[in-house]
């Protein structure tokens, strides 16, 4: 039976590499989790959603799964792995694993075995093909990586190409093989037994290829997706899967699904489909970028619109609400402009922006301190990304300079840099060496020195957040009404749900705004607000990043 708990969950995510180390081996782990499940209980969340913690030659940070049922040796035993299972459960945490399923590692077995040869009964488990060209020494299409590049690899033993839409150590499964997709929902099941609550679905969107793998319309950065988002196959292996695994269990699944528009997201996640619960969009992420990549100007109408339209979804959907994971920069600056000494204020005006929508929030961690991107030197980018972007760039003229200037905006490994618990040594993450550069920022934004800010404290209004939408029906299931919609400072939105209306007034400006309200929602009283004295009248004049909800008088 399902409960669709998730419709009360707010979830934390953890990049265990980069949370907390308990050995001093300078990588976060397992037991470094266990030791902070009390921090996350009392952020308010009741759930996480664990980055993979499987066995992995970290190519992409664990993102390339040599092995599914093996947890990876940096991170701790399966020992370990139960131990905070258990203790999330006794704290009423759920878990989510991350399930990889597109690609797998290049060293997991079913890889080595498949391109040992042609005839190997695990050749079929990846998508291998003929070069172009008289000595086929050209890729069998024009796809491109998302990481850049070919998205084929040339495999001398067998004179083949294989397909990786990621880096060329993370191989695409063959889903067209019944045996792959029995594996999958295997893998599945071997969590879900040992008592995990539901998947991350990393670029699940893309399992499926369609037949004959034509080539794509030129595009230099992303070429080949219309051949493979969304793919013919698409729907039917997802429903496969959810009968097969998921829908045994009382499971929460959300998918990672670039390419998934606010028009086609019902076919991906309405109830009556039996296919993901939920899915990321990143629609407003792109607001103020390009492809994903460039940057430019952030701009507060274009950002709400999206958000807008994705809370008018169908009845039978459910949203996601982020700013932030492991694969974007920092949302403070990015969305807030030059904040100066206004953290506190900018960061729970965020919050409130997203939280007071409709759907499941998503915190990343660091987030609820306020933490903010690092200026790295070229040498201190660890992503295959970013290194992948640095060796393109190389081949063009201004490539460096322009790599720096998108990767200063844009690069994953901000969100990467090791959580910081402290002013102390290596930030308190570790007592060895990080294995990344920690954000010099720690002196000063650390969770010691956050907690010690008292009504300045970020994590303290996250957990005042977290409390005021436990229970709150009409932030679950009220109707949604953005207010003057082209304003460019103040994102004004009204959540209403059986005669009770709450007001959410964000001021996305590090000066004052005004904003005019109408007759009916300006009088009512401030029920949670990051200024002890937010009030409402006819025109409210809002502070720097000023955010606050008024419950409307009747
Ligand atoms: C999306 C993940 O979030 C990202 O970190 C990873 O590099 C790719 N998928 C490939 O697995």
């Amino acid at each position: 039976m399902k409960t669709r708990w998730y419709k009360d969950a707010v979830v934390y995510q953890i990049y265990p590499r980069s949370f907390c180390d308990s050995n001093g081996d300078g990588i976060g782990d397992l037991r470094g989790i266990i030791s902070k499940l009390d921090y996350i209980k009392d952020l308010g969340v009741n759930a996480v959603w664990l980055s993979p913690i499987y066995k992995s030659p970290n190519d992409d940070n664990g993102y390339d799964i040599s092995n599914y049922r093996e947890i990876m040796e940096e991170f701790g035993t399966m020992a370990d792995f139960e131990e905070m299972l258990e203790g999330m459960h006794a704290r009423g945490i759920k878990l989510i694993m991350d399930l990889v399923a597109n690609h797998t590692s290049d060293e997991h077995e079913w890889f080595v075995k498949s391109r040992s040869s042609k005839d190997d009964p695990f050749r079929d488990y990846y998508i291998w093909r003929k070069g172009r060209g008289k000595d086929g020494k050209r890729p069998p299409n024009n796809w491109t990586s998302r990481f850049g590049g070919s998205a084929w690899q040339f495999d001398e033993a067998t004179g083949e190409w294989y397909l990786h839409l990621f880096s060329k150590k993370q191989p695409d499964l063959n889903w067209e093989n019944p045996a792959v997709r029995r594996e999958i929902a295997d893998i599945c099941n071997f969590w879900m037994e040992k008592g995990v609550d539901g998947f991350r679905c990393d670029v699940i969107t893309y399992i499926s290829k369609e037949e004959g793998l034509p080539n794509g319309k030129f595009n230099p950065i992303m070429c080949g997706d219309e051949h493979f988002v969304l793919g013919p196959r698409y729907h039917e292996f997802i429903r496969e899967l959810n009968k097969n695994s998921w829908a045994k269990f009382d499971s929460y699944t959300v998918g990672e699904s670039t390419g998934v528009t606010f028009e086609n997201a019902p076919e991906c996640i309405a109830e009556e489909r039996g296919e993901l619960d939920t899915i990321f969009g990143f629609e407003h992420m792109c607001t103020d970028m390009y492809m994903e990549v460039i940057p430019h100007k952030f701009k507060l109408p274009r950002f709400t619109a999206v958000l807008s339209k994705w809370q008018s979804l169908p009845e039978s959907c459910w949203n996601t609400l982020f700013l932030e994971n492991h694969d974007q920069p920092r949302s403070l600056g990015r969305f807030t402009g030059d904040f100066g000494d206004k953290r506190y204020e900018a960061a729970t005006m965020l919050a409130v922006a997203m939280q007071m929508q409709k759907g499941t929030p998503f915190v990343y961690q660091g987030q609820e301190i306020g933490m903010v991107n690092c200026k790295f030197r070229d040498e201190d980018y660890l992503d295959v990304m970013a290194r992948q972007v640095f060796s393109i760039a190389a081949k063009i003229p201004f490539g460096k300079a322009i790599a720096r200037y998108c990767l200063a905006r844009r690069a994953r490994d901000h969100a990467r840099t090791p959580m910081q618990w402290n002013a102390g040594a290596n930030a308190g993450f570790t007592a060895g060496k990080p294995w990344m550069m920690l954000n010099p920022s720690y002196k000063t934004i650390n969770v010691e020195a956050d907690k010690k800010a008292g009504e300045k404290s970020i994590y303290a209004f996250y957990a005042r957040l977290h409390a005021f939408r436990r229970g709150n029906e009409v932030i679950k299931c009220g109707s949604y009404r953005q207010l003057d919609k082209k304003n460019k400072s103040v994102y004004a939105y009204t959540r209403s749900h059986e005669g009770k209306t709450l007001l959410v007034l964000a001021n996305f400006k590090n000066k004052t705004s005004k904003f005019k309200l109408p007759p009916e929602l300006s009088s009512g009283r401030a029920v949670l607000s990051n200024y002890p004295d937010s009030a409402l009248s006819a025109e409210v004049s809002l502070r720097p990043y000023e955010a606050a909800v008024f419950e409307i008088n009747a």
